[in-house]
């Protein structure tokens, strides 16, 4: 079976990958990406070749409008797309942040729904209409590029979902766009929303057809796939499946499904899926949103077989229990790249077949921090590597560094720990604190060095390999300066790479309340306050 899009102008067998990562993804709770993490996950989604990057929601704050912008000035290759309410401060918003892209594209929408028409927009079938025909006209003065999602669609009047888009479509919308905002509906239930949507648009056939789905009952994949085979070909997803409540379509998980069953469908993505392993880990690392050991695709465990029959079968012949090759997602890469004599040309070579370009003062800072790891441990992977370069990445010169820490703990005294954090000011402060363990004590004493009060909301260890000299990797979110913020550190010692963590979470909260400061002088300015979708 092939089964055909029904715009003439997409390329039938190509199913365009729309990640939303940035934007859908990062209203998951607890996340905080600043632009350095935004714009580092946006190069790795470009390496990775999705068509369309979603980078965010300008209007919601100069934080999210200057990362949607450095992302529209450095990105190549993908287009870049800002999302945008039917207002016209919010077009102006999406269209000033995307303006210098190669391929800006704004994204509107308003919902069709009577339950949001009636109890959130208080607002009536009409004004949607006059709402969606102004901000698709004003967006397309600006843009040539613009998508228009009906939001809530599947739970709204087709009929009426219809007549919205079609005012959408005749006011020169390319892509219109089929949002299952609460993750209500079914596979076939959209599949046949979708096809009366075909019969009651006129034109519908010239634009591409999107699919948005939420995973509230498990169904984000089966919905998105059942939406491509009634003809859809861009598909709205993000890494790892994060995203509002339930999170979005998983990119790595729909990518997969099209390309290992083309047989029965007959389209793939223009996806390189060897780097798909690789986004997973950043964007994990980045979001402090760890990826179950049994999640399809990316997870630990997604190729390892446990039980004897399977393991037999796959010694036999891989295909006996494998439907994947795991070096096709990228989970070979933990070869042994590197040995403790290895020198610094040796690094760079390897950071560089690993997709880093890291010269001058901070391959010399790598190269110091690889050292340090192979002198501990025997041997060092590609994982490894790129734990310790994405840790490195996080050090920055104007928030608070960790200098060193020294703890006492056992289990016959209270622990304590001293910790000297380096502050903005380049000083070092010391710290002092007693603690339940020895993880806490060295918290307490970072916040007396820094000299703040913080509640810790999340604490997760984790392993970057196998084995007892693994290193470790630590995500801490934390609420602190009146806002969630989440930090990593990678190290050999947990002790380590937890006071790296705890102190670049303050970091990135920091980040956040220097940016408040900034967003009070324009919310003085504003009328209203801005909702998330
Ligand atoms: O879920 C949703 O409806 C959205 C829209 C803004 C596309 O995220
Ligand atoms: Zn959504």
């Amino acid at each position: 079976m092939s089964v055909a899009g029904r715009n003439s102008q997409d390329n039938q067998d190509r199913v365009q990958i729309f990640d939303t990562t940035l934007r859908d993804g990062e209203q998951s709770p607890g996340i905080s990406l600043n632009t350095q993490e935004k714009v580092e996950i946006a190069q790795q989604l470009a390496r990775l070749g999705v068509d369309v990057i979603e980078a965010g929601f300008p209007i919601t704050s100069p934080g999210d409008f200057e990362a949607v912008e450095t992302i529209a000035r450095q990105v190549e290759g993908p287009v870049i797309a800002a999302l945008a309410r039917t207002h016209k401060a919010d077009i102006d918003a999406a269209w000033n942040a995307v303006k210098d892209a190669a391929r800006p594209r704004i994204h509107t929408f308003i919902s069709t729904s009577d339950i949001h028409i009636e109890h959130q927009l208080k607002t009536t079938r009409e004004d949607v209409k006059g709402q969606a025909r102004a901000a698709v006209a004003l967006a397309k003065s600006y843009c040539d590029d613009v998508e228009f999602s009906p939001m809530d669609a599947t739970r709204a009047d087709v009929e009426f979902t219809a007549e919205v888009c079609a005012i959408a479509v005749e006011e020169g919308a390319t892509v219109i766009n089929i949002p299952d905002t609460v993750g209500y509906t079914t596979p076939e239930e959209y599949a046949a929303y979708l096809r009366r949507l075909y019969e009651l648009i006129p034109g519908l056939e010239n634009v591409t057809l999107s699919v948005h789905c939420h995973d509230d009952l498990g169904m984000a994949v089966a919905n998105s796939y059942a939406g491509v085979l009634a003809g859809a070909r861009q598909v709205e997803c993000a890494v790892n499946g994060i995203g509002e409540r339930a999170g979005n379509c998983s990119l790595e998980e729909i990518v997969m499904l099209l390309r290992t069953r083309k047989d029965i469908h007959g389209v793939d993505t223009n996806i390189k899926t060897r780097e798909l392993a690789r986004t997973s880990r950043m964007v994990s690392r980045l979001t402090g949103y760890q990826v179950p050991p049994n999640k399809a695709v990316v997870g630990r465990n997604a190729f390892a077989h446990e039980s004897g029959i399977h393991q037999d079968g796959v010694l036999k012949e891989r295909s006996t229990y494998e439907i994947m090759d795991p070096r096709d997602v990228g989970l070979d890469s933990n070869s042994i790249v590197l040995g403790k004599h290895s020198g610094r040309h040796a690094l760079r070579d390897a950071l560089e077949q690993l997709g880093f370009k890291v010269e001058g003062q901070a391959l010399n800072q790598a190269f110091k921090r690889f050292k340090e790891i192979a002198d501990r441990k025997k041997q060092v992977t590609a994982l490894d590597l790129e734990a310790i370069v994405s840790d490195e990445m996080r050090e920055r010169v104007d928030t608070y560094a960790l200098s060193w820490f020294e703890v006492e703990a056992g289990s016959r005294r209270e622990p304590s720990a001293r910790v000297a954090v380096r502050m903005p000011n380049r000083e070092e402060s010391v710290g002092f604190a007693h603690g339940d363990g020895p993880v806490d004590a060295i918290f307490g004493a970072i916040r007396d060095a820094v000299d703040t009060e913080c509640e810790l909301r999340s604490y997760t260890v984790s392993a970057v390999t196998e084995g007892a000299d693994a290193l470790g990797e630590v995500t801490v979110v934390l609420h602190a300066h009146g806002r969630l913020a989440s930090g990593q550190g990678v190290a050999t010692d947990i002790l380590e790479a937890s006071a790296r963590a705890y102190i670049r979470a303050l970091s990135n909260a920091l980040d956040g309340a220097a940016i408040r400061e900034a967003e009070g002088v324009i919310a003085d300015a504003a009328t209203e306050r801005t909702p998330g979708p």
